[in-house]
């Protein structure tokens, strides 16, 4: 080895244990497994390290629902992530928990040093509040109506319709999910963490080059609009470690999450003997990467290493953010079949097929990459098995069977080996760099080169021939060769294949730089075919089962009953006659006398209408003031009982007394035609 060798701590982030392992996933720790296998693959000492990231509301709740505690819904889930990181050969040296006594070591270790240095500040904030479950509501759950827009069934912190943010607040008519209850406010001392104490060190830390432009772009812009203090601590009840000195209150989970780093690395150095503060102090020379999706980069490049800082740590040499995965070119979708779990992969695909399609799509940048199920099809059987793997089994056969497996003693193209060899720099660049795309290129361009030299000498020709048998001993002498050094450069992405390939072979697995020396005189073992095609029939099968899993779960209840019968048809002329109009509601009364009906007020735009409508069951008179709904505006009135109704809103229902008052999409306005 040229370089000596470095020390390397690399970490991907903690996944959270309330839900299962997907695809989207995926992309992050299988980047970082190619990248931390190729790191020792090139002999340096590199350590890699993960956790659960078992804190907070949602494990809290989702504990609940299922009637079991905490500990025993991580316990179960951590279990199940690391099953399916083992199937897509994802190799961590310590996969650890962030409810574990180091992550609460250091999470009061780092507190308490920035508490005592002045970086904590204790403030009373006005919070929502379920009064039922008596507990303060995270902004995720709490419904009601946006304010700007009207629309129904949104979160509290942003609209889904309109896209408008605000606070819970400010949302009207305001709902707990949990349970249905309006919040209330109510206060509460808050402790948190002096973020702009940091900005000096922030900035020289960013401008010293540890992240990608992109990500520095947008982190001048959150400059720009001024560091704010950042709110570290929840009341109980919470799931995770209480603050010290602070009875009933608890550390954010995102306060111990990336202590987790950590706390994992902690418990490999004392399983290990490996020395944890030569890793960790301020001037430490060992190098610390995260890799990361770019959600939640505000955390890993302010939050951070400015908490590392004030606590008397070392920063991160860098933090590599990727982008997010489509399939086939749209977001996951449970509907489509695209929202694909690891396991439900694993049942169908082998793991290598992924890792290589990843590989071949990722860069050093943030952009999102896609999976379309096509390409990846193409790539892995026209890669991998039309041009990596047939290397071999155009060569194995005939040293197998005519040589007793006995490859020649020298190679009859010394120089294009040694152009093979050489290569190897530039494509250990690119995995080095984290452009994995440039690196399967390369190595695919070399793959060509081989096929090309086992086309133009081809020894199938030769063995006809016995004159000529030493040429075919050492033509696929020489293929063999090829093909060992392209194993080598794929084995970060094909660790698996790789050890085939060293079994083959009859070698150990051979480092980058056993390459400068070809295999020759040896007895390899007989040859296996390596890897299948991918056949479409597996995909389509992955995609049904991911269709599968939507099934609504027991806690969902069935749809109602079947669809009621269709009407007769009626021709265009005759619906064309129903007026239909966009309606703004001004004002809805209870009618008394009747238990179903809401006598509303409409106006369709400059004309105003009074309409009585049967939804009284589903909506209270307050929340439907200010909504855009669809009337019938050339209905003949109506005299009722306790007036004139003048038209007449429609709103979709069921047997089992559903009502849902439909709503035009965003932008519409009282008075437009329905048509
Ligand atoms: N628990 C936090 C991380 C704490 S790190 C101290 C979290 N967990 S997560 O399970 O939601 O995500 C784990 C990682 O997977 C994140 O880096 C996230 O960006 C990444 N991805 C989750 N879904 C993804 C895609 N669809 N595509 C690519 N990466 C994605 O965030
Ligand atoms: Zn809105």
């Amino acid at each position: 080895m040229s370089t000596p060798a470095r020390h390397i701590l690399v970490t991907s982030a903690l996944p959270y244990a309330n839900g299962p392992i997907h695809l989207g996933h995926l992309v992050e720790y299988i980047q970082t497994d190619i990248w931390v296998r190729f790191q020792k693959l090139r002999g340096h000492r590199c350590t890699y390290v993960c956790a659960d990231d078992a804190h907070g509301t949602p494990i809290m709740l989702r504990a609940q629902q299922e009637g079991i505690e905490p500990a025993e819904l991580i316990a179960r889930i951590g279990a199940e992530h690391q099953a399916d990181f083992d199937g897509f050969l994802i190799a961590f040296d310590q996969y650890h928990s962030t409810h574990s006594p180091e992550n609460r070591r250091f999470a009061e270790l780092i507190y308490t040093r920035l508490d005592a240095a002045g970086h904590i500040e204790r403030r009373t904030i006005r919070q929502s509040y379920d009064p039922e479950r008596e507990m303060f509501l995270p902004d995720r759950f709490i419904k009601g109506e946006c304010p700007r827009c009207g629309a129904a069934d949104q979160y509290g912190d942003a609209c889904e319709v309109c896209g408008a943010t605000y606070s819970p607040t400010d949302l009207r008519n305001p709902r707990s999910v949990l349970s249905g209850a309006t919040p209330v406010e109510r206060e509460s001392e808050h402790y948190f963490f002096r973020l702009a104490d940091f900005e000096d060190t922030l900035r020289t830390w960013i401008a010293e080059g540890h992240i990608q432009h992109e990500i520095a772009n947008k982190l001048a812009e959150w400059f720009h609009d001024g560091l704010q203090a950042w709110d570290i601590s929840r009341d109980a009840p919470y799931w995770g470690f209480e603050i010290p000195g602070a009875p009933g209150k608890y550390f954010y989970v995102w306060l111990d999450a990336p202590i987790g780093y950590m706390a994992s690395f902690k418990h490999y150095c004392d399983r290990t003997g490996l020395d944890f503060d030569a890793y960790w102090r301020p001037d430490s020379s060992a190098e610390l990467y995260h890799f990361i999706g770019k959600d939640i980069a505000y955390f890993h490049t302010l939050f951070w290493p400015a908490m590392l800082h004030g606590a008397g740590f070392r920063k991160p040499s860098a933090v590599f953010c990727h982008g997010f995965l489509t399939v086939n070119g749209q977001k996951m979708s449970k509907s489509r079949g695209t929202f694909i779990k690891a396991r439900t992969y694993l049942d169908h695909l082998r793991p290598e097929y992924l890792r290589y399609y990843f590989a071949s799509k990722l860069s050093d940048r943030v952009d999102d990459i896609d999976l379309s199920l096509d390409d990846f099809q193409l790539r892995v059987n026209s890669d991998l098995v039309g041009k990596f793997v047939n290397i071999a089994s155009r060569c194995a056969g005939f040293i197998n069977r005519q040589f007793d497996g006995r490859l020649a003693t020298a190679l009859p193209d010394a120089s294009l080996y040694a152009t093979f060899v050489a290569a190897g720099d530039s494509i250990a660049e690119a995995y080095e760099r984290r452009e994995f795309s440039r690196a399967m290129r390369e190595v695919m361009a070399l793959a060509d080169r081989a096929n090309q030299y086992v086309d133009e000498h081809k020894p199938w020709v030769l063995a006809k021939d016995p004159a000529r048998s030493h040429d075919v001993q050492a033509v696929c002498t020489q293929g063999i060769n090829l093909f060992r050094a392209l194993a080598v450069y794929l084995a970060p992405v094909l660790p698996r294949l790789a050890a085939d390939v060293a079994e083959f072979l009859a070698t150990p697995q051979p480092h980058w730089t056993d390459l400068q020396t070809p295999l020759l005189g040896h007895v390899i073992a007989p040859f296996k075919p390596l890897l299948a095609r991918i056949d479409p029939a597996q995909v389509e099968a992955l995609l049904a089962d991911s269709r599968e899993s939507l099934a609504p779960t027991a806690a969902v209840p069935p749809p109602a009953a079947a669809v009621a019968p269709l009407a007769p048809t009626v021709a265009i002329d005759d619906f064309m006659k129903v007026d239909l109009r966009i309606a703004r509601i001004d004002a809805a009364q209870a009618v008394a006398e009747a238990d179903k009906l809401l006598r509303l007020t409409l106006d369709l735009g400059g004309e105003t209408r009074t309409v009585f409508a049967g939804i009284k069951a589903k909506y209270t008179p307050d929340e439907l003031v200010g909504r855009l709904t669809v009337v019938v505006a050339n209905l003949a009135p109506r005299k009722m009982r306790f007036g004139v109704s003048e038209g007449m809103v429609l709103a979709a229902g069921d047997d089992a007394g559903g009502i849902f008052l439909l709503a035009p999409d965003t932008g519409a306005t009282p008075g437009m035609r329905v048509k």
